[in-house]
């Protein structure tokens, strides 16, 4: 059976990518660490112990990362993510403090420590900035070509970026560490904005989890229609959600969801341009390129998986 880590910055949609990573069968989540972003590290790690607790999953260890980019200068919060995850980054929603702490290692050190038990058996799923991977790739410089399968959420190739023209918000918060990280000789899976846009979520299936009558069904409906409601101010036309964390775990567990294209990578670190994502021109033509970059996906197939493993789970 294949151990996963999430490394996120539980966020909604984060807490979404919880949610699927327990309810999907066949896969161990072994532990989360916390990221940065939509709100800050602390914050993010307690998030998702309260929602391992409200999922009934509480064996699975919380450990923090990196508190802010490798970069002084850089937010250890994006400025908008109050208006789109809610100022405490689950939709205003208040859960039940966890009966259990945070653990004491850190999230990179976690991180390495798993690479090296697990190898290729160990799948990983970072749904924030891709600082704690990059930090772990530095200390251990040979994770990249150990580690079995890393997906992660962000960029944007083919269709302009989220919080600039060119730049989506997880790539935006650490364009250095993502460009470490594509440019490693680590083989990745980005499920970027041209991949996640496509999969929808709305309120009609969030009714659904509410009428479970459960605490985790009627929190979650009140979490995500937050975020529904959050999407519908940036654009009318939109009657749902974007499900971009977990459709990364979703295509890190079942690849065939997707299709998608090969290209060896960089990301910009120019001021106008940071953080767009693009194929690398002085590595064009090399064999093997390394990052399978998402174009389109199965949706409707991906919806069902989706809300198949979280009514089951909310059910409980
Ligand atoms: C990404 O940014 C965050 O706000 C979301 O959680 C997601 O990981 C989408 O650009
Ligand atoms: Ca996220």
């Amino acid at each position: 059976i294949k151990k996963l880590i999430l490394d996120l910055d539980t966020g909604i949609d984060d807490a979404m990518a919880i949610a699927y990573a327990v309810g999907a069968p066949d896969v161990d989540l072994i532990g989360i660490i916390g990221s940065y972003g939509n709100v800050v590290v602390e914050e993010g790690g307690k998030n998702s112990l309260k929602i391992l607790e409200l999922l009934g999953a509480t064996d699975v260890p919380v450990y923090l990362g990196e508190s802010h980019a490798s970069h002084a200068d850089h937010f250890d919060r994006l400025p908008i993510s109050a208006s789109i995850h809610g100022e405490n980054g689950i939709g205003g929603v208040t859960l039940p403090e966890a009966k259990r702490p945070l653990e004491t290692t850190s999230g990179v050190d976690f991180l390495i420590d798993a690479v090296n038990q697990y190898g290729k058996d160990l799948i990983l799923v970072p749904t924030g900035p891709m600082t704690n991977l990059a930090a772990a790739i530095e200390k251990d410089p040979e994770l990249p070509n150990k580690i079995g399968n890393v997906t992660f959420m962000g960029g944007a190739l083919t269709v302009p970026g989220n919080v600039t023209p060119y730049a989506e918000a997880n790539i935006h918060q650490d364009a250095e560490a993502a460009n470490a990280v594509l440019t490693s000789s680590l083989r990745s899976t980005m499920i970027g904005l041209d991949v996640t846009l496509r999969n929808i979520l709305t309120k009609k299936e969030t009714q659904q989890w509410r009428d479970l009558g459960t605490k985790a069904g009627t929190a979650f409906a009140d979490i995500v229609d937050y975020y529904i409601d959050a999407y519908a101010d940036f654009d009318a036309t939109l009657h749902g959600c974007v499900l971009h964390d977990p459709l990364a775990v979703g295509v890190a567990l079942d690849p065939s969801l997707i299709t998608s294209f090969d290209l060896n990578m960089i990301v910009s670190t120019d001021a106008e341009s940071y953080g767009r994502t693009i194929g690398d021109t002085t590595r064009i033509n090399e064999p093997n390129p390394n990052v399978t970059v998402g174009l389109t996906s199965d949706s409707a197939r991906y919806l069902k998986l989706f809300m198949t493993y979280l009514t089951d789970l909310f059910k409980q």
